[in-house]
């Protein structure tokens, strides 16, 4: 498949383009940086950068450009990993294959890679390096954030923490499921996006200034393509989520290289408490078909798209 060659080889790339930034910050304090490094650069699918690049590519980005979004955002989901796996969130010993950060390197250092994490994210988004237009980087920081934070990412962090031990109905835990995944996935596609209209409209001089730059956004093709574009997204979020819902039940340790059953031991709010396994199973393929459905309807080609939506919703990891 495609799409799989392409999530292994811009995993690559994502992975060099950020081992060069932590090599480019000050080596003091050490542990803080190899707990950073640690956290960034040992494995992970790079699911998000992937979307970012590929959607981006899919729209005539320049590759260069897409490379910042795609670290930024990863260093945000890496934080995000960080933080959920501490003894007051998920208290997992297991990540990647590898002991969890904290259990590494201790609670306090933990929460500080954390932190550094998420703000290199807006560094790495806004370095001068990067030539995207500036007006066009506010906006994407803005998208980020807004997904990272209260409304995204960190609410619904606090939404599946507030429902461990309690049932809830499926419109509740689509919510949850939205938030603390969904937002970031549906983020990095509208990165990649972004990286590629929104600079092609600035380029284009369609205005100078920023409220006539962005006026293009009302246009109806690309008005169109965003609405698509955020269905895929949305969709493609959830189903993510509700996929690794199964993995925790139906996946096996070694593979995953997460401790299989935590959910059952933290009484977590799932798609598989609500839908029982097979329920669960079938939920992320209808969701998986609806993502494609939106693809199909993008003026541009998807295919590639459509198979990374399928590896979604059969990965075993
Ligand atoms: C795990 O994300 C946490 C969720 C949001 C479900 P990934 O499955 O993308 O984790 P890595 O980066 O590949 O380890
Ligand atoms: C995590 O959901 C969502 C995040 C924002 C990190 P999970 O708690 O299910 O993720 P895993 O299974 O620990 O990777
Ligand atoms: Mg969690
Ligand atoms: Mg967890
Ligand atoms: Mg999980």
């Amino acid at each position: 498949m495609a799409s799989a060659d392409n999530l292994v080889s811009l995993g690559q790339r994502v992975n060099d383009f950020l081992k060069r930034k932590l090599e480019s910050l000050p080596d003091e304090p050490k542990e803080l940086k190899q707990a950073m490094a640690y956290a960034l650069l040992q494995g992970g699918k790079r699911v998000r950068p992937y979307l970012v690049y590929t959607v981006g590519r899919i729209f005539n980005a320049s590759i260069h450009q897409l490379d910042f979004p795609a670290a930024a955002i990863e260093c945000i989901h890496a934080y995000s990993l960080i933080h959920d796996d501490m003894p007051e969130m998920d208290n997992d010993l297991l990540r990647r294959g590898q002991p969890t950060v904290h259990a590494k390197f201790g609670a306090a250092t933990a929460l500080l890679a954390g932190d550094t994490l998420q703000t290199l994210a807006f560094e790495i988004l806004t370095d001068d390096k990067c030539t995207i237009a500036g007006e066009v980087k506010a906006r994407m920081c803005a998208c980020l954030a807004s997904a990272a934070g209260f409304a995204g990412m960190c609410g619904g962090q606090a939404l599946d923490l507030k429902a461990e031990h309690h049932k809830l109905t499926q419109e509740q835990l689509e919510q949850m499921h939205a938030l603390k995944t969904g937002a970031l996935i549906l983020a990095a596609v509208k990165l990649g996006y972004m990286t590629a209209r929104y600079q092609e409209a600035y380029d284009n001089a369609l205005g100078d200034r920023m409220s006539q730059a962005f006026g293009f956004v009302e246009q109806p093709q690309l008005k169109r393509e965003q609405e698509l574009l955020t269905t895929f997204g949305a969709k493609l979020g959830l189903a993510f989520q509700v996929w690794d819902d199964v993995l925790d039940v139906a996946g096996d340790t070694a593979t995953l290289g997460k401790t299989v059953g935590s959910d059952a031991a933290n009484d977590k709010s799932t798609f598989v408490t609500l839908l029982g396994l097979d329920g669960a199973k079938a939920y992320a393929k209808t969701l998986a078909a609806e993502a494609k459905a939106a693809l199909a309807q993008l003026p541009v080609p998807t295919r590639e798209l459509s198979e990374f939506v399928d590896f979604v919703v059969s990965r075993d990891h």
